[in-house]
């Protein structure tokens, strides 16, 4: 691990955490888990601390609850929920357990996506050797497997695949922690914010301290993918710096161009930005966030144009289309960029992808338009070699772009 660290979620043990959690009220567990500083790791960042406390609130007057632990890994390259399923699915069993000790629910589910069959076994397992104090603090877990697709992970759309309807994004506020399954409170967490529980409440808010790093506390999963040595799922110190990430992963294998930081949706930072730190807040600025959990080498001889293309065209394939800006603003910068590679660019195409990145990111309705502009964002003003060269030069800058356009996408509504 990059910086020198005292705590890690896949070396610990939930033992004895689910019985500490009753001994505790449910003020003293939420007080605790504040003191810690957890924010979730699905992520937006959110406070735990904050949701407890909101679902908590809401369940004492709506009488009933529900927790969702969010194990769906919507980015298929970054399984960070199936590996610690894999390796320690008790933490996210009793984690769940002691949340819903808290919020006052009864019934939970851990959310899985369908091809998750390993991680699911373990599950199963885990939930058998836990049968007894399940039942004795009242908690009855259930697995639920999620559609398939990136949009199966969002938590509104989560909320309605739970509800047997198709998975698109609900209108917030009212957030789950108000109104969720079946328009009752309900707390909806990645499973790896909620694994963090355990040792928090067992072992005390220090114990989830990463020596020697500031800012957000302990430490974060992540998949690091493409020119690494050894790209697999990694557990880093929250504040190591992408090139820390890197190097956990052996290193780069190659001369590298981009780093790509968030999966699907996350923006690509120019090779020299390997000091930036992986934080909620330092990834923001640098015009990215921490999405997925995935970080992506990408090396020299790639075109960042036609890795924007590519992501877009992702996109929007996968969006749920309920609102307009994301179902209509995806396939226009997928257009407008497939019509950059394919040599039919014009200046005034920056600008226009611009200015359908800020539709993105002002008015879409969940978190997959929002931050889908940062791709736009960063790789024009990360690479905007790249983006002249196509436009201006009328070739690719690597000479890997083929054409896949005859004719420039255009539409009434252009410049
Ligand atoms: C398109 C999309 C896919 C998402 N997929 C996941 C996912 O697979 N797992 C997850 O924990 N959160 C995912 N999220 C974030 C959830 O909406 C939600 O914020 C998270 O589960 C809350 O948990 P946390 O507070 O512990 O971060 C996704 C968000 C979006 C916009
Ligand atoms: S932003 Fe996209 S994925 Fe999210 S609700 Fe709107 S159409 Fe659906």
């Amino acid at each position: 691990m990059p910086a020198s660290t005292s705590f890690r979620l896949l070396e610990t043990e939930a033992d004895g955490a689910l019985e500490r959690a009753r001994s505790l009220s449910p003020d003293e567990t939420i007080a605790v888990v504040e003191r810690s500083g957890l924010r979730g790791r699905g992520g937006a960042g959110f406070p735990l601390a904050q949701k407890l406390r909101a679902t908590r609130t809401a369940a004492t007057l709506a009488g009933a609850a529900y927790v969702v632990a969010n194990a769906y890994d919507a980015d298929p390259d970054s399984p960070l929920s199936r590996t610690l399923l894999e390796r320690k699915p008790d933490l996210v069993i009793d984690g769940l357990a002691i949340a819903a000790h808290v919020v006052g629910a009864e019934q939970c589910y851990l959310y899985l996506h369908p091809e998750a069959t390993r991680a699911r076994s373990c599950a199963e397992a885990a939930l058998s050797r836990r049968i007894e104090s399940l039942q004795e603090a009242g908690t009855r877990v259930a697995i639920a497997l999620g559609p398939g697709g990136f949009m199966g992970g969002e938590e509104s759309a989560l909320l309605a695949v739970l509800e047997n309807k198709r998975a698109m994004a609900r209108q917030r506020p009212p957030w789950p922690a108000e109104q969720g399954i079946a328009l009752r409170p309900t707390l909806v967490s990645s499973a790896e914010t909620l694994a963090a529980l355990p040792p928090i409440v067992r072992d005390g808010p220090e114990a989830f301290r990463v020596a020697g790093t500031a800012g957000s506390r302990g430490t974060k999963l992540v998949s690091v993918t493409g020119a690494v040595a050894s790209p697999a799922v990694y557990e880093v110190a929250f504040g190591s710096t992408l090139g820390e990430v890197i190097q956990a992963a052996g290193g780069v294998t190659t001369a590298l161009k981009g780093i790509h930081v968030g999966g699907p949706t996350g923006g690509i930072l120019n090779a020299t930005r390997t000091g930036v730190r992986l934080d909620y807040e330092e990834l923001k600025a640098a015009g990215t966030h921490l999405g997925s959990g995935q970080v992506r080498a990408i090396p020299e001889g790639v075109c960042i144009v036609n890795e924007a293309a590519r992501l877009f065209s992702y996109l929007a394939r996968e969006t749920c289309a309920i609102c307009v800006p994301c179902r209509v603003g995806t396939k226009r910068v997928g257009g407008i960029l497939e019509s950059i590679t394919s040599g039919l660019g014009r200046e005034s195409d920056l600008p226009w992808l611009a200015e359908l990145a800020d539709h993105l990111n002002e008015f879409s309705l969940c978190g997959f338009g929002i931050t889908s502009a940062s791709i736009i964002r960063t790789t024009m003003s990360e690479f905007p070699d790249d983006y002249r060269t196509h436009i201006v030069e009328g070739r690719c800058p690597t000479g890997t772009c083929t054409p896949v356009r005859a004719r420039r996408y255009e539409t009434m509504a252009q410049p």
